[in-house]
């Protein structure tokens, strides 16, 4: 638990005005890690610069929290095969929305970062993909790209020391399974984002078939303070196993909704009461989704001493996923968010597998039932054999991440569930 956080200073988007602009991003040392590693890549040579990542132990930030250096490492020996570094930015879990501050107010640090991403891994071309309805967004990003090469800092001969890399700034349209990461490698070639098969992985084999690396936003945005200060102080900051700075959205029925910078660890009540101002109307906390609507969700007193880092999130019985919580005040009626939840998922399922396709539509369906009070209480159990039905059996993780909240929520509230069924049977007597 972080007890020092009031006297933070944010890393990844300090308070300083305009730093979405080059000048302002090198007056306040910006560049100077692509710099150190550049100038003596004797001293920095690209394993070097991978085993420091992975000895920071940078947990992705997209929601799965791999560690950054150890995925760098899975890309194989350079051949003739050219290599890619694909950059998430699709965000579009709902309750996630913290790779927007970044290309707002910060996008140098990203694009630093996955220039010493791609330099590590002998990556020639990097591409970031950004959600459709970012647009003013995406527009900010290819500014500061073009920023980036008027100064050297992407292009052919990169700083004149004999590297040559390219990024490319493209967008989707809206769809969800996009961004999950080989969905995303499809779009990217110009297909119908359909997942693919996992293994290979995309290191073995991804854009058109080459290895490739796919790092959310925020990760790579890490990469500069770890090569500038090492992986021992980014290990000092945040909580045991879960280190680093991090970006979190907070939405919801709080005061203050946001994204706020803090360590990772940081205990919930203080993200939640101090630093987003509490409930709104002063009312009572009845439950949190810790990182995104795929991470399960807890209820109130479940979440007594909880911290927001992977290991006190997995023994509350939740996930860390993007640190995109959304605080539910005492008046949330979990049936109609479960129903809500579950409309997206059957909504952005990309009908390739049966399980997926024909469970998010059951969910949806049954819910509606149940949330329109004409459901009975063996539907809840109906509900509960559909989520097994498709977890684990299907191509990607959408089908477990529309299962998990539909499963949790039941379970921790059901008593709210079988009232609403309850109503029902009374009515119809
Ligand atoms: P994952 O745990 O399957 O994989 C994590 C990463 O490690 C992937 O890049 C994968 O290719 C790589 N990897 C894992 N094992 C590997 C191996 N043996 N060899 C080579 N590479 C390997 O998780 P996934 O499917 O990438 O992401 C799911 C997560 O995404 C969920 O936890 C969810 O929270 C999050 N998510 C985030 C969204 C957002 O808007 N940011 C949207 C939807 C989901
Ligand atoms: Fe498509 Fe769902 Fe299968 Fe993922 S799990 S590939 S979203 S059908």
């Amino acid at each position: 638990m972080i007890e020092d956080w009031k006297s933070y200073e944010p890393l990844l988007i300090p308070d300083i005005p305009n730093l979405h602009k080059i000048d302002v991003y090198e007056e306040n040392d910006g560049y100077s890690a692509l710099r150190t590693v550049l100038n003596d890549q004797e001293k920095w040579s690209r394993t070097d610069v991978t085993n420091e990542v992975k000895a920071a132990n940078i947990r992705g930030r997209g929601g799965a929290g791999f560690n950054a250096g150890l995925k760098w490492s899975f890309m194989p020996e350079p051949d003739d095969r050219p290599r890619y570094l694909a950059c998430n930015g699709d965000e579009s879990e709902p309750g996630t929305f913290k790779d927007r501050n970044i290309f707002e107010f910060n996008p140098h640090i990203f694009i630093e970062g996955a220039l010493i991403a791609a330099y590590a891994m002998s990556v020639d071309t990097i591409y970031v993909y950004i959600r459709g309805e970012y647009i003013d967004w995406v527009h900010i990003l290819e500014q500061a790209v073009e920023e980036a090469y008027d100064r050297g800092y992407l292009g052919k001969d990169i700083l004149g020391k004999g590297i040559d890399i390219d990024l490319h700034v493209t967008y989707g349209a809206g769809a969800y399974i996009c961004g999950e990461e080989t969905g995303m490698l499809e779009s990217l070639e110009g297909k119908r984002g359909y997942p693919r098969v996992k293994p290979p992985f995309p290191a073995q084999k991804g854009l058109w078939g080459n290895p490739t690396t796919i790092n959310n936003i925020e990760t790579l945005a890490n990469v500069p303070l770890v090569i500038n200060n090492g992986a021992e102080w980014y290990q000092s900051i945040g909580a045991e196993g879960h280190n680093g700075p991090v970006l979190y959205g907070i939405s919801g029925h709080v005061n203050k909704p946001g994204v706020y910078e803090y360590p990772a660890g940081m205990s919930v009540e203080d993200l939640i009461y101090e630093v987003a101002g509490g409930i709104r109307g002063g009312k009572k906390l009845k439950a949190l989704i810790p990182g995104g609507t795929s991470t399960p969700v807890l209820r109130a007193d479940q979440l007594e001493g909880v911290s927001m880092d992977s290991n006190s999130l997995r023994d509350a019985g939740s996930m860390m996923g993007t640190a995109g919580m959304v605080v539910m005040d005492e008046d949330t009626d979990m049936v109609d968010l479960l129903w809500r939840i579950s409309h997206f998922f059957h909504h952005e399922s990309c009908g390739q597998c049966t399980p997926c396709r024909e469970g998010t539509g059951w969910l949806e369906k049954v819910l509606l039932k149940i949330k329109n009070g004409e459901g009975e209480i063996k539907d809840l159990d109906l509900l509960l054999d559909v989520t097994t039905q498709m977890e684990g059996r299907t191509i990607c993780a959408l089908a477990d991440a529309a299962a998990w909240p539909v499963r949790h929520t039941i379970n921790r509230f059901r008593d709210e569930f079988e009232a609403r069924c309850k109503k029902s049977v009374h009515a119809v007597a």
